[in-house]
């Protein structure tokens, strides 16, 4: 496949190679704009603090260690933390100065030899952030939360809810899957207050495990639906009528081969694009419905809801086709094959009565990492802001901060040359009475952007009407631009 090299891809990698400092709470340089005074709160964000260790470089995307990077806002200054999670695999590793464990998409070197039957792989805890029921958790999809201190950002342990997320199957599920998987993507329910969220198990019989915790933290095992094979899905959507969707695309684990070692899980997986995208609804009343698109793949959903007239609504960025292994790897060394797929904004109109599925294009931008108001969530929506490339763009990177109107379909975008930015966070401006502003793009943008030219690290607040920058700070050192962030009001 012809691919060609992208220097700044290649500069990013390099001068996030391995992040090795972790800073206690310094602060920012402003270096460009004024800081809002209003805007006092927590930018959490996780993600891979590296991209090789001890060595060796990851073949994934997603397999260096977690590093929380954490920016506290009092409305004149950034005070500016990050710490490694650390999780147990970590520890080991660092003490042992080499690389022990098989990652999602990363085997020991050494080929079959060494990673025969090593079936403990590593969790990276790298991919996303909750706040609720009273705990801070890092999230990986493969396994358990590991539960932070909010203050310190220091690492309590893997967190299993009370035993909850310990398998509950057959011994040989046990087996294969010791701690039941919680996605990255967890929603909670804007009326209820109650979180939601799923994973995907491998086992004797594979299943799609949905998990409900209440405000006070209490989870249980709501659902474990079987499914024909260990299918990869990665978010869902969670609608205000208490409508779970997932998709469930011919995109699968082939376990055997990822256990014993014979390949990693992710060069493991195999696409069937012949075969239809399954698409699961668990209604309010618990009841399964089961509906089929073209095949498609989808990382991230946008939002979704229940419209007027009865139809669910599923806004995705699907991908015409899953980037296999190689195509990251090679993206990892700075090279885009030249078909690289990239996602579109994608509507779905789920009808449970007839069984129909519709989809409609948005937009002809692509992105990634998509984001909107926190308020909208599940319910009808105008905007989201994410990475990605307006159609006239002559690169396949998503190096365009984007806001979409998902009514009208008008998009807007801004662009610094020589740099790539990071999933935007929406923080909702405050009116006087200390209230969310009723306008939906009444709100600032909070995201990192990597300037290759000086192989520097921002951190920029936008205004998320015009993605104007209001003030760009500087980061003490270069971090990977992460995978997801949250917001919190309190400092
Ligand atoms: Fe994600």
């Amino acid at each position: 496949m012809p691919v060609r090299h992208y220097p700044i891809l290649h500069d990013y990698i390099v001068a996030n190679r391995c992040v090795t400092t972790e800073y206690d709470d310094v602060a920012l340089e402003l270096v460009e704009g004024a800081l809002p005074p209003e805007l006092v709160g927590t930018l959490l964000r996780n993600g891979n603090g590296r991209f090789e260790h001890h060595g060796v470089k990851y073949d994934h995307l997603f397999d260096g260690d977690g590093m929380v990077a954490r920016f506290r806002f009092d409305g004149r200054q950034v005070h500016y933390r990050n710490r490694y999670v650390r999780t147990a695999e970590f520890v080991a590793e660092e003490a042992a100065e080499r690389m022990l464990y098989r990652s999602f998409g990363t085997n020991l070197p050494g080929g079959i030899r060494t990673n025969f039957l090593k079936t403990k792989f590593k969790n990276t805890a790298n991919t996303s952030l909750v706040q609720h029921g009273g705990h801070l958790l890092a999230l990986w999809e493969g396994g358990l939360p590991h539960r932070l201190d909010p203050d310190t950002l220091d690492t309590l342990g893997r967190f299993d809810y009370e035993g909850v997320l310990r398998n509950p199957f057959s011994w040989l599920d046990r087996l294969i899957t010791p701690e039941m998987p919680f996605s990255a993507h967890p929603k909670v329910h804007p009326d209820t207050g109650v979180l939601h969220n799923f994973g995907t198990v491998a086992g004797a019989q594979h299943r799609l495990a949905l998990y409900e915790v209440s405000p006070a933290g209490e989870a249980r095992l709501a659902h474990a639906l079987p499914m024909p094979e260990a299918t990869f899905a990665h978010d869902f959507v969670l609608t205000r009528s208490g409508h779970q969707i997932f998709f469930l695309t011919p995109v699968a684990f082939d376990v055997l081969r990822a256990i014993t070692g014979l390949t990693s899980p992710a060069a493991s997986i195999r696409v069937n694009r012949t075969q239809p995208t399954q698409i699961v609804v668990v209604d309010p009343t618990g009841a399964v419905h089961r509906l089929e698109t073209d095949f498609g793949f989808t990382f991230h959903f946008i939002n979704g809801y229940q419209d007027a007239d009865g139809t669910l609504v599923a806004d995705a960025l699907l991908l015409g086709d899953y980037p296999d292994s190689p195509s990251i790897k090679a993206y990892l060394a700075g090279n885009l094959p030249d078909d690289q797929p990239q996602a579109t904004f994608v509507r779905f109109r789920l009808d449970l009565g007839s069984g129909t599925v519709t989809r409609q294009s948005l937009s002809r931008y692509e992105g990634e990492l998509p984001e909107i108001h926190p308020a909208r969530v599940g319910q009808p929506y105008r905007y989201t802001w994410a990475i990605g490339r307006p159609p006239e763009s002559p690169s396949p990177l998503l190096d365009h901060l984007i806001k979409l109107d998902v009514q009208t379909g008008q998009a807007r975008h801004a662009y610094e040359s020589g740099t790539l930015c990071s999933e935007p966070v929406v923080v909702p401006r405050l009116t006087s009475n200390g209230a969310a502003s009723p306008r939906e793009d009444d709100a600032y943008l909070v995201y990192l952007r990597f300037a290759a030219p000086t192989r520097t690290t921002d951190l920029i607040v936008a205004d998320a009407a015009d993605l104007r920058t209001l003030a760009r700070l500087r980061l003490p050192h270069n971090i990977p631009l992460g995978f997801h962030g949250l917001w919190q009001e309190q400092t």
